[in-house]
């Protein structure tokens, strides 16, 4: 996936300045504009390190299920609002591919109003699926729905090359015809139903894209649909209760089997999206990198089980502080969450399909262990190419040796402010934490990845005590 497009590329600004995120999210015209291209014009984000934090830090919804759920709209020919939607340059090209689908969508603050009764099935343009890998997901909701589909393929990405085979076999054991004809997936169901039919699917791995292309085209298909090996992640469940409550008939999201028997149609919702888990753990790591006792809600704990019983491992408490009063889809409700930071100690990490530990927490783990007393091994198992951050991070002063899979780490004193480049989404939180924690001035540059997935970061951590200011070079 090509993510060479920041924003803050776009808008013309004359001086040094220093911007609100939020208010530069706003301001996209056209995400697929050429950006700016030499080093020099990108925006940076300075960090001067050491600066202890304090308080309450508001959680935002989460980013992957609120992109499925988007593309979940278009299985209901009628009006769907989604609650809790970040504002964020990977939902604005959702937005995006959606519009170009014929789609109409109204935002409100975090709101949105999606209304897909009159869609056309082929309009996914190239230039956007292949800046976002989960509007590809639209090809699932686009065929059960409409009986047709035509969607780019989404190409690889920083992290790996991310194929899309596990979603295509699912869709043919359903029953439609699928080719791939120049960079574009042709999908089609023939037949006088034109109707996907109910099969039982087995996912060599539990992806979370391909449970969700399957569950979501299952839920209008005819006859029962079985996936087993089914990844288990809360997006999926999240998934799976806003279906429900469409009025889809879904048993066992968030079990390795899921059983979904298909309907007719599928009704008008307003639905509530869950707390962003990554968002959340990466707060939970800042109060561990800085020493900083900091509070975060509306979180679910049970989705940040494997993060929290890892910041145990490595000498820091979280204490769940009771319930906070939101209600997310499925009636779960929501709390509070306190870090007490500790000594900090290595410990080992694999990352695995959840309940295992999250392959997008890994790089920020990565910074945390960087600093923790002794030796740690990060096995990544889950994308083949998720480790660039480890020469960033040596740039810092970090100690740290890349075997395979593997990021062999000893456990240095310090780091220290150095100029470093966001490699991806989440390597870029690495960065941003890693500078928080550093001696100096840390200058993080590559911000479109950072601005993909976190809304209004700077922000949140300025009111937290950070001290950190984005720049936008003079054009
Ligand atoms: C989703 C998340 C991403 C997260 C990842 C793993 C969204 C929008 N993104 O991505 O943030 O890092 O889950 O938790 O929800 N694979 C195949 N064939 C396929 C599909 C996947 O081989 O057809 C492989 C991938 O290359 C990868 C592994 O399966 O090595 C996991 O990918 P998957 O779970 O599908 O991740 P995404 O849904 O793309």
């Amino acid at each position: 996936m090509t993510e060479s497009v920041s924003h803050l590329d776009l808008i013309p600004i004359k001086l040094l300045v220093n911007i609100r995120e939020d208010k530069a999210i706003n301001s996209i015209s056209n995400l697929t504009q050429t950006p700016a291209t030499t080093e020099e014009s990108q925006p940076i984000l300075e960090i001067w390190g050491r600066a202890s934090l304090q308080g309450e830090v508001q959680i935002s919804g989460a980013k992957n299920s609120a992109l499925v759920l988007m593309a979940g709209s278009i299985l209901c020919p009628g009006d769907i609002r989604l609650r809790n939607v970040p504002n964020l340059v990977d939902i604005k090209r959702m937005e995006q591919i959606l519009t170009a689908l014929g789609v109409k969508i109204q935002q409100h603050g975090n709101i949105l109003d999606i209304d897909a009764r009159d869609i056309n099935p082929t309009k996914a343009p190239y230039d956007v699926v292949s800046q976002l890998r989960a509007s590809f997901f639209v090809i699932g909701p686009l065929l059960t729905r409409l009986g047709t589909a035509r969607v780019p393929l989404p190409g690889g990405c920083a992290i790996g090359t991310r194929p899309i085979d596990l979603h295509v076999r699912g869709l043919q054991a359903m029953g439609a015809n699928v080719r791939i004809e120049s960079g574009i997936v042709h999908a089609h169901l023939t037949g006088k139903k034109r109707r996907l039919q109910g099969a039982n699917i087995y996912l060599d791995y539990p992806s979370v894209g391909a449970t969700e292309t399957i569950l979501m085209a299952a839920t209008l298909a005819e006859g029962e649909t079985k996936i087993e090996n089914a990844a288990q992640e809360p997006e999926i469940v999240d998934l799976a209760n806003c279906c429900c409550q469409m009025g889809a008939k879904i048993k066992g999201a968030g079990t390795n089997t899921i059983i979904i028997s298909g309907v007719d149609r599928l009704n008008s919702i307003d639905y509530n999206v869950i707390p962003d888990r990554i968002e959340a753990g990466t707060f939970l790591v800042a109060g561990a990198i800085t020493g900083s006792e900091i509070s975060l809600s509306p979180v679910i704990p049970e989705h940040l089980a494997p993060v929290i019983a890892k910041l145990n491992e490595i000498g820091c408490q979280v204490v769940v502080e009771g319930n906070e009063g939101t209600m997310f889809g499925g009636n779960i409700q929501s709390s509070r969450l306190r870090i007490i930071p500790g000594e900090l100690k290595g410990t080992d990490i694999e990352t695995l399909p959840y309940p295992g530990f999250p392959t997008d927490m890994q790089a920020q783990f990565t910074a945390l262990l960087s600093i923790s007393e002794g030796n740690s091994v990060i096995s990544e198992t889950v994308f083949e190419n998720r480790l660039r951050h480890v020469a960033e991070l040596q740039r810092m002063g970090a100690n740290i040796r890349v075997k395979g899979h593997h990021a062999i780490v000893r456990g240095v004193r310090s780091l220290s402010g150095a100029p470093v480049m966001a490699t991806d989404l989440r390597a870029s939180a690495a960065l941003v934490l890693a500078g928080l924690a550093a001696e100096g001035k840390t200058t993080v540059r590559g911000l479109h990845h950072l601005d993909r997935g976190y809304e209004n970061l700077e922000t949140k951590f300025r009111d937290l005590g950070a001290n950190l200011q984005r720049i936008i070079p003079a054009s």
